[in-house]
């Protein structure tokens, strides 16, 4: 249907997520852009010049999410849409998001270039923080285009430092009422998101094009341990009640609940440790804690968590300290569509391309995109399965592999 240079389109494609890479609040090679940060401005600066020399309409909604359009033929007709993130969560690589949005916009070009005017609108979408790291809560822009939360909870989320949602936003330019962001369900035809695999699955297996079945329903927690501080030196043991001695036994209960539900795929982690007042002579009074708790089986999750919860009653108890849990996400699962499913197989069997068909274990815009769209994802290979790491590594060809299969499937989605 297209036919593409793939050793020139592995070469651009990587050039350009080098340069994106150079936007970055950590040194090299670890890449870091934070929601509305300086760096998060200048990587999307940066993917709009793509979009717009390729010939591409950006338009921006008030919370940043922004699209990048190829008109078709009917231009009422509900578009097809592919697209990720370019936010960086801290100590990351340059291919997480990263290829979704570069490689859509990448098949667009390549799109228009060939003089193809597909019969529906094609569009790329840079989703606003996919990543949690600024305010403990991720996606917040494709939960949003889908309602799967509300402007209220958004315009209440408060980072780290205790700065609004809204202030930030507007600090960063974006404009206009949170309420405009939500779409109808229609708006697209079909959604496919182009991501790394994260996982060792399809190198391991030599395979180039993963075809994701299922996203694996994520959950979110923040915990707060309360204690009672005092002179490291002066407060002797039996008096103590140690908020951090609390707060370590919750991380171990996190690990143990996860491994021990009926399930292999129960994940559990505490990435986020804040302990207060953070003095090496003063005994811990307050910390913050996010537990991170996923499975493709909502019912091994939720086993997992209640061991949790049985764990926080036993630690308040014997401890004397306090224990306050807020949920911040529990989401179900996501299915893929079935059509573009068989879409992405056809569209890789042109190209000569083996592929397989997997759940993602992380999630992705996908994940929220599927409540309004047919929905399903294309894979590519990560290289030792590494993910959230500077080294980090999808092959420039994988890539273009990739990108290549995306053009395909999206120009076979226009048409049906
Ligand atoms: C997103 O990066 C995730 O944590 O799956
Ligand atoms: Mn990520
Ligand atoms: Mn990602
Ligand atoms: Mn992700």
């Amino acid at each position: 249907m297209i036919a593409l240079d793939l050793a020139r389109l592995a070469d651009e494609v990587d050039a350009q997520l080098a340069e994106l890479a150079t936007f970055s609040a950590a040194p090299a090679p670890a890449v870091e852009r934070v929601l509305y940060t300086k760096t998060d401005l200048e990587g999307r600066a940066y993917v709009r010049s793509l979009a717009e020399r390729a010939g591409l309409k950006t338009r921006v909604d008030p919370i940043g999410n922004t699209f990048f359009r190829l008109e078709g033929a009917d231009r009422d007709a509900p578009a097809i849409a592919t697209g990720s993130h370019v936010d960086a969560i801290p100590n990351a690589g340059r291919f997480d998001g990263t290829v979704g949005v570069i490689g859509g916009i990448a098949a667009l070009r390549a799109i228009r270039e060939a003089s193809i005017v597909p019969a529906r609108s094609l569009e790329v979408i840079a989703f606003t923080s996919e990543e949690p790291t600024r305010f403990g809560l991720g996606c917040i822009g494709s939960r949003l285009m889908s309602g799967a939360i509300t402007p209220d909870l958004v315009r209440a989320l408060r980072d780290a430092e205790g700065r609004a949602f809204e202030d930030v936003r507007r600090d960063a330019g974006f404009e206009g009422a949170l309420e405009q962001v939500r779409l109808p369900e229609g708006r697209y035809a079909a959604f496919v998101e182009l991501h790394v695999e994260q996982g060792p699955v399809l190198e391991a297996e030599r395979i180039p094009i993963g075809v994701v079945t299922a996203i694996a329903a994520p959950a979110s927690y923040a915990l707060e341990v309360r204690g009672v501080g005092g002179h490291a030196g002066a407060v002797l043991m039996p008096a103590r009640r140690d908020a951090m001695t609390a707060a370590a036994e919750i991380v171990l209960a996190v690990e143990h609940a996860a491994k021990s539900t009926k399930s292999a795929d129960t994940v559990g982690t505490v990435g986020v440790v804040r302990v207060h007042p953070g003095a090496i002579n003063s005994i811990p009074s307050r910390v913050h804690l996010e537990i991170d708790l996923r499975d493709t089986d909502l019912a091994s999750r939720r086993d997992a968590f209640a061991m949790i919860e049985d764990a926080i009653a036993r630690v308040q108890r014997e401890r004397g300290v306090e224990i306050v849990l807020r949920t911040i996400n529990e989401d179900p699962p996501a299915i893929s569509a079935p059509a573009i499913l068989d879409t992405i197989e056809a569209s890789s069997r042109a190209l000569d391309l083996r592929t397989r068909r997997m759940p993602s274990r992380a999630y992705h815009d996908a994940l929220f995109m599927a409540r309004i769209a047919p929905t399903a994802m294309i894979f590519v290979p990560s290289v030792a399965g590494v993910s959230h790491r500077p080294d980090e590594l999808t092959h420039p060809e994988d890539v273009a592999r990739g990108v290549a299969v995306l053009a395909g499937t999206m120009l076979r989605l226009a048409a049906a």
